[in-house]
């Protein structure tokens, strides 16, 4: 095991003030291991904000000026998302907004592609380019290729952070095993971040890296926080479920998993309803008590104003246990 290179920070949210925020508690900040800006707790994630039509781009900017307005900061996306089109999105409203620069936690992902090392340099200058701004909070890379040694590709990283262009250097999708080949080729900086699909119901990419992520400081970023909406309470209740949805939720929405999904998410209901609750409030708390950020999506304004509530909401840890067996097929 690569032994941290620093001393360990803990990661305990801070009580630093956060933005005001109408109708809702402030988001506090996680101190990072290495890296200039601590890391919020909730964050929007860019990319599934639309299907990239001019109405959907409006009701984009919309969705991510609502959510600039009521404090959200973190803002992720990736080379990929809209092929480009989502952090050009980005950059255009936050630059109408006079402190985006200094208190936005930017993060974008160098896609699997473009691992090699002139190819991550060049991915970096398009993203900057896109989103108009010099650099980014936390550079992230967006899966291991397993025909690119992380010994080429890590090393520029640690160049592109050395030159200020990346404050901070993390990976997402990455095993165990990864994470330790990749922390091997940071000499100076350490890695920071794992971005990894969690849910309360899809827990396989995260269980087997939590332990080796507390152990090194590498704060786990939840993605694909509520289900794709399940964890709203959406779906419940006989309405299709359309093909993208389905197509990029994994397999929660397969025909063989599906069924024993939505009874308990109905059970998961339930039980917000008993304890005068959102859903999504438990859905982020389970979260948030395993240590992780969640970093939701949303396609429209209203979608924000109810997560920020949801966010507000701290359920009881009794009612975050309860959920956790629920969510596990544990019937009372
Ligand atoms: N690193 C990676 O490989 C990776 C992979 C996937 C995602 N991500 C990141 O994680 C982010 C979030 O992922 P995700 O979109 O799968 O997460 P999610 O938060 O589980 O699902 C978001 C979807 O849930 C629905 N939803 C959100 N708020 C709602 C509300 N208040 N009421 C009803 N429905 C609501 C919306 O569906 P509708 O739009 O259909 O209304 C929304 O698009 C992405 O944007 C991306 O930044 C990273």
């Amino acid at each position: 095991m690569t032994p941290p290179k620093r001393a360990p920070v803990r990661k305990k949210p801070s009580r630093a003030p956060t933005p005001a925020r109408p109708g809702g508690a402030p988001i506090e900040t996680i101190p990072l291991a290495a890296g200039k800006k601590g890391h919020p707790a909730l964050g929007l994630g860019l990319w599934g904000l639309g299907r990239w039509t001019p109405e959907d781009e409006a009701r984009t900017k919309a969705t991510i000026g609502r959510a600039y307005e009521r404090g959200v900061r973190w803002f992720d996306s990736a080379e990929v998302y809209g092929s480009g089109r989502s952090e050009r999105v980005l950059g255009e409203v936050l630059h109408r907004t006079a402190t985006a620069g200094s208190d936005t936690f930017v993060v974008t992902k160098v896609s699997w592609e473009h691992l090699r090392p002139n190819q991550v340099r060049a991915a970096l200058v398009g993203s900057l380019e896109r989103l108009g701004r010099s650099s980014v909070d936390l550079y992230l890379v967006h899966a291991p290729d397993p025909h690119v040694p992380l010994a080429e590709t890590m090393p520029v990283l640690e160049a592109l952070w050395k030159e200020g262009k990346v404050g901070a250097i993390g990976v997402s999708n990455f095993s165990e095993e990864q994470l330790e080949e990749a922390a091997r080729h940071l000499a100076e900086t350490r890695l920071v971040v794992n971005q990894v699909r969690y849910n309360l119901f899809d827990r396989d990419e995260a269980d087997p890296v939590r332990a080796y992520c507390r152990a090194h400081d590498i704060l786990l970023e939840a993605y694909t926080p509520l289900a794709r909406g399940l964890l709203h309470g959406r779906y419940l209740d006989g309405k299709r479920i359309p093909t993208e949805v389905r197509k990029f939720a994994h397999r929660l929405f397969e025909p063989d998993r599906l069924p024993e999904i939505v009874r308990r998410a109905r059970d998961l209901r339930a039980l917000a309803s008993s304890a005068k609750v959102p859903l999504a409030s438990i859905a982020f708390h389970w979260l948030r008590a395993q240590g992780a950020a969640p970093v939701f999506g949303a396609s429209r304004p209203e979608q924000i104003d109810e997560n920020l509530v949801a966010w507000s909401v701290r359920p009881p840890a009794g009612v975050l246990e309860r959920a956790d067996r629920i969510a596990q097929g544990v019937r009372a």
